[in-house]
């Protein structure tokens, strides 16, 4: 049988891995490009003998040459992703998530890529207040993080446009959900709590807690790839890949206890740079131009990434 194939880069990482995993099943040939810089080879462990995996960095031609070749679709996730970190490395975070998108975007032209997807951020909307999000709105970034990802999406959509690479650019909202990363320092709100909770510690807030989040289970963003990858109208454009609905963070905080029969109060610190206040996607124009539903409710997904951790505890350890 003649399959299609997709190149993930960034496919030992949390969201990669989980895609990798979800493309297989539905029949796609799936070729890896990871550096291990923030993945890990045991997120690939059950899937690791059915796909291919190229072990290098993005912004290196040779190494992108070869993990493309013979690719149809290329899923586009390795990335520094940390808005705290890249205020303290804005060059690096310029150069991986920049120029290694421009060097995939050159490989893609060569291979005539049929669909290049960009996984961008929500956090490229900075502290826009007006609720919901929607694409047309004036991006303004406040991290070195956002600006990298802002900048990624504008040269997806200039290949498009000057050489007709069907580009999409997916600004992801607080993705949550099985192997998500715990990092001491830095960690993400669902695991992190979720581990605080299991030990009986509080889980730490920056801010009062009123701050809010479009928090997106992890198949919904595969839903979102899925959908893109169907439709001819979504080349060129960006999309919010979200659920449109936001919890704040005292909410999840009471959500996760219930879930793990737990009554812990969580601690209040200082709010973080960089941070925005509120994040709730319009899903209006992914709507429009594909066929994406989301498939999984905040709660349901919450349940089962509160099942997995619990059932995986060594991901419950966190990483420096
Ligand atoms: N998790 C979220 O809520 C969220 C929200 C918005 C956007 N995103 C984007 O989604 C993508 C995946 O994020 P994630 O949460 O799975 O993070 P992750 O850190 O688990 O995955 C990123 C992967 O990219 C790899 N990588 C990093 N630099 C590389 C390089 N130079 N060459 C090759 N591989 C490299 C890492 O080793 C890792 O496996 C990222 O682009 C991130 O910016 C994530």
């Amino acid at each position: 049988m003649d399959m299609s194939k997709i190149l993930i880069t960034g496919g030992a990482g949390f969201i990669g891995s989980n895609m990798a995993e979800a493309f297989l099943k539905k029949g796609y040939a799936i070729n890896i490009l990871d550096n291990f810089s923030t993945g890990n080879i045991k997120n690939i462990e059950t899937i690791k003998n059915n796909v291919s995996f190229f072990e290098g960095d993005i912004c290196d031609p040779s190494i992108v040459s070869s993990a493309m070749k013979g690719c149809d679709f290329v899923f586009h996730l390795a990335a520094l992703r940390s808005v705290p970190k890249s205020f303290g490395d804005p060059t690096g975070y310029e150069k991986i998530n920049v120029i290694g998108t421009i060097v995939l975007l050159e490989e893609a032209l060569k291979n005539k890529i049929k669909k290049f997807v960009l996984a961008s951020s929500s956090s490229v909307y900075g502290d826009n207040v007006s609720l919901p999000l929607k694409e047309e709105y004036y991006p303004d970034p406040i991290s070195p993080y956002a600006i990298s990802k802002l900048n990624a999406e504008v040269y997806c959509r200039m290949y498009f446009k000057n050489f007709g690479l069907p580009t999409v650019s997916l600004r992801y909202f607080n993705v949550f959900g099985p192997r998500q990363s715990l990092e001491n320092k830095y960690a993400v709100v669902i695991p992190k709590f979720i581990q605080s909770l299991n030990l009986n510690e509080s889980p730490p807030i920056y801010g009062d807690g009123k701050q809010s989040r479009d928090f997106t289970f992890v198949e919904n963003v595969i839903a979102a790839h899925e959908s893109v990858l169907k439709s001819n109208k979504a080349n060129g454009k960006v999309f919010n890949a979200a659920c449109g609905n936001r919890t704040t963070v005292n909410e999840l905080v009471q959500k996760l206890n219930k879930l793990i029969k737990k009554d812990i109060k969580p601690k209040y610190l200082d709010p973080r740079p960089g941070d925005v206040l509120h994040t709730q996607a319009s899903i209006e124009q992914i709507q429009k131009y594909t066929d994406f539903k989301p498939q999984t409710t905040f709660e349901q997904g919450l349940q089962k990434t509160v099942n997995w951790f619990l059932k995986h505890q060594d991901y419950l350890i966190a990483r420096s």
